[in-house]
């Protein structure tokens, strides 16, 4: 078995090389003058299972960019099987036509990762389940539940937690959730009840005087994180805190949060986090390094990777 590391998080890629006890595989991507990527593999790789490690974060092209070139450049040094690990699929929310004249810009970029020559692909709570099906090829969708299922049980009262949804779109993950911990659900629903009116939040389920975990897939502004916690506090919550997977925390993110009455962050290293993002009073950040290296052993040794999930 072979991993190979994309620039888009270097750190994630080591602690999954550690604990697979291998060494990431000597590898130059580099950039020409024009900006234009340039990818050299220093090791024979011919006939190896190799695993391609790369978030698809901001900034979201190039490290596109860098996969596809670092996957067309196995593939053509003659690797017996490719996986593109992508523990961060930017462009998963693209799954769909807003409107009309309007690109479906997920399925787009499943289908360059394909042509490019990848042979499987491995992520992490993919945005929307279905977009799987954008690839013709084996996609593993794994979860970061496990990893907070354990957090959330070493540090909080169960008996007094309810676990929410932040929007209607959510309920299936946070009943998932929910479920593994045997906690009540709750659901933040957002309505405009007239165009031109400010939306009005309404909490679906009983949040007074009890712990609320926000659990979402994403977190990017911040706005629907900050308006849940504060329409969950409003109505009596004795405090809010949250665990999302892809911390994507782009423009004010991380000050909104950091300014808000949310009492913890919790994400995932599934997108490298920024010198902000460390020192930020609330936010933490877990490691699904473990996770997705005992994927990647098991997809390598043919085992079940769903049974990781029971
Ligand atoms: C939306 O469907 C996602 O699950 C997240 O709720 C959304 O991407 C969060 O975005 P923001 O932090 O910008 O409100």
């Amino acid at each position: 078995m072979k991993l190979v590391a994309g620039n888009s998080n270097r750190a994630l890629s080591e602690a999954i090389a550690a604990y697979l006890s291998t060494a990431l595989t000597k590898a130059v991507v580099r950039r020409f003058a024009d900006m234009e990527i340039f990818v050299e593999i220093q090791e024979n790789v011919r006939g190896q299972d190799v695993f391609v490690i790369q978030s698809t974060s901001f900034p979201t092209n190039d490290h596109l960019m860098e996969l596809l070139i670092i996957t067309d450049a196995l593939r053509r040094a003659s690797c017996r099987r490719i996986t593109a690990v992508l523990p961060y699929f930017g462009y998963a929310r693209q799954d769909r036509k807003p409107g009309p004249r309007t690109p479906i810009s997920a399925k787009l970029v499943a289908n360059l990762i394909t042509h490019a020559g990848a042979d499987r692909v491995m992520t992490l709570d993919l945005h929307a389940g279905q977009i799987q099906g954008f690839f013709d090829i084996p996609t593993d969708n794994l979860y970061a539940a496990p990893v907070m299922v354990r957090d959330i049980k070493d540090r909080f009262d169960l008996s007094n937690l309810v676990v929410v949804s932040p929007d209607v779109g959510g309920v299936v993950r946070a009943r998932a959730l929910a479920k593994r911990i045997d906690a009540q659900l709750a659901i933040v629903d957002k309505r405009r009840e007239r165009p031109g009116e400010s939306e009005v939040m309404n909490v679906i389920g009983t949040v007074e005087g009890r712990s609320c975990i926000l659990v979402d897939d994403i977190v990017d502004s911040g706005g629907t994180l900050v308006n849940a916690a504060e329409a969950l506090l409003e109505r009596g919550a004795k405090e809010v805190h949250a665990y999302i997977t892809h911390g994507v925390l782009s423009g004010g993110a991380v000050a909104r949060i950091t300014a808000s009455k949310l009492k913890e962050l919790v994400i995932t290293d599934s997108i490298q986090p920024t010198e902000a993002v460390r020192v930020a009073r609330n936010i933490r950040v877990l490691s699904i390094g473990t996770l997705i290296g005992e994927a990647i052993a098991r997809t390598a040794h043919e085992e079940s990777v769903s049974s990781l999930f029971d």
